[in-house]
């Protein structure tokens, strides 16, 4: 029997029968030839079948193969330089798996809200599997940097007692006789857990109540949260950077077809280097108002003042020192500027946005309490955190990245819920 293998691993067959399994993406006939456009899940390949070679009625049962029919292909893999991958299958003997319904995604245009209704099946189609091959280059890419620099990975719960973002934007659950909300963040667990290891990481499914209609917010989203003990801002927009760099090496270094396929400008993404630019709060607002932006000073930037300021640089550009009154009730204030957060931004180059929040985390006792009643917070729901300010307090500080923002600027791409298998938005949660 013909040895099973996937498109992407067919060079090693040359001249050699194999089995390939997966669907048919296109088919065509010709004569006593059909053309069957295979795809796996790991590439596509051309099949070719000549008349002769199969028994009569398979051959004409070939012919109903429809576009996503399951089959599997057996013949002899030859060289051809002008197939797509270099590689084509003279295929010996078929075996049709399913003859699949008519496929309602089609080559022709189709709308966002067609496409998303049918999410499940848009999968398979070649731009959504480049996004997606991108997202686990990605991950991947993340875990390695941390685990490469000694990180522990603690994962953080999803059920929580409170909140960690701001209360507007929590969604609510019943807990048996209590209420909970889903997270936020894992922030707050990885403070403790950087107290028990040094340096740890979580990386998991974030959830957030956002009521805006825009090309940035899913309500749920995957954040990639890193958080050290004896750190403070600069060490952390340290860390920040290189793992911004490692993301950009990996993708260009192993997605390069992907992001091609996708049309992605390489070179914008070539051009990054470090030091990235850091600048201020008070620098950024007076970027803003010099380029005419109606921004008030004191207020958080929005979306269009991130672009007006990413327009000036080639890198990522960390802003440091927001007004603490805009920022979450854990940041240490600059003891320079008491009304000065020691947090940062990093803000995607291109327009693309917030891409990692973070910064010093408030480590002593009596301000944080006073902060958790100031921000209207239960106490109790914190009780275990001002724990973690009694039993040996140390100056700490970690980030978010959000991986579906980050993707989005990698791949280059309009909206953010493409880079997330199954978005959920405002206004979807099927499929
Ligand atoms: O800036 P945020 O809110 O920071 C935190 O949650 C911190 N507790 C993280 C930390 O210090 N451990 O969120 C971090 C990142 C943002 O920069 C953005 O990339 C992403 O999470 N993000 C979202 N991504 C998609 N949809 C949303 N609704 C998002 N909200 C935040
Ligand atoms: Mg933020």
């Amino acid at each position: 029997m013909a040895p099973k293998t996937y498109i992407a691993d067919i060079a090693k067959y040359l001249g050699q029968e194999v089995t390939l399994q997966g669907w048919i993406y296109n088919s065509t006939q010709k004569g006593k030839l059909q053309f069957l456009m295979l795809r796996d899940g790991t590439g596509i390949i051309q099949g070719v079948i000549f008349k002769g070679n199969l028994p009569e009625e398979l051959f004409d049962a070939c012919l109903a193969l429809t576009q996503e029919s399951s089959v599997r292909l057996t013949g002899t893999v030859t060289e051809d330089k002008r197939a797509k991958g270099g590689y084509e299958l003279q295929v010996s003997a078929v075996d049709i798996v399913q003859i699949a319904a008519e496929f309602p995604i089609s080559p022709k245009e189709h709308g966002i809200d067609f496409l998303m209704e049918h999410r499940h099946l848009w999968l398979r189609s070649a731009l959504q599997h480049a996004v997606l091959r991108v997202r686990h280059e990605v991950i991947r890419a993340c875990r390695d940097y941390f685990d490469d620099l000694g990180f522990t990975l603690i994962d953080a719960p999803i059920f929580t007692p409170a909140a960690c973002e701001g209360t507007t934007t929590l969604f609510e659950t019943n807990y048996f006789d209590e209420k909970a909300y889903l997270t936020q963040s894992g922030q707050l667990y990885m403070e403790a857990a950087a107290m028990a290891f040094g340096k740890v990481y979580c990386f998991g499914p974030t959830f957030r109540a956002e009521k805006s209609k825009t090309r940035r917010h899913l309500t749920e989203f995957w954040m990639i949260e890193p958080e050290v003990a004896y750190c403070d801002l600069a060490m952390d927009m340290e860390l920040a950077e290189g793992l911004l760099m490692k993301i950009v090496e990996r993708v260009l270094e192993n997605r390069r077809e992907e992001l091609l396929r996708l049309e992605r400008d390489l070179s914008a993404l070539e051009a990054i280097k470090r030091p990235f630019p850091r600048l201020d709060y008070d620098e950024a607002s007076r970027m803003l108002k010099d380029a005419g932006s109606p921004f008030v000073f004191g207020d958080d930037l929005g979306a269009p003042d991130e672009t007006l300021i990413s327009q000036n640089f080639s890198s990522p550009v960390m802003v440091t020192h927001y007004p603490a009154a805009v920022k979450a009730f854990y940041m240490k204030r600059d003891p320079l500027r008491p009304e000065r957060a020691l947090c940062v931004d990093v803000l995607a180059p291109e327009g693309y946005g917030e891409i990692i929040g973070g910064g010093q985390r408030e480590d002593d006792l009596d301000t944080l309490i006073s902060r958790i009643t100031a921000h209207h917070l239960p106490k109790s729901a914190f009780d275990w955190y001002l724990d973690l300010r009694k039993y040996g307090s140390v100056p700490h500080a970690g980030f978010g990245l959000g991986l579906e923002r980050t993707v989005t600027w990698i791949c280059g791409l309009q909206h953010i819920r493409e880079t997330i298998p199954f978005p959920r938005t405002i206004s979807r949660i099927y499929p």
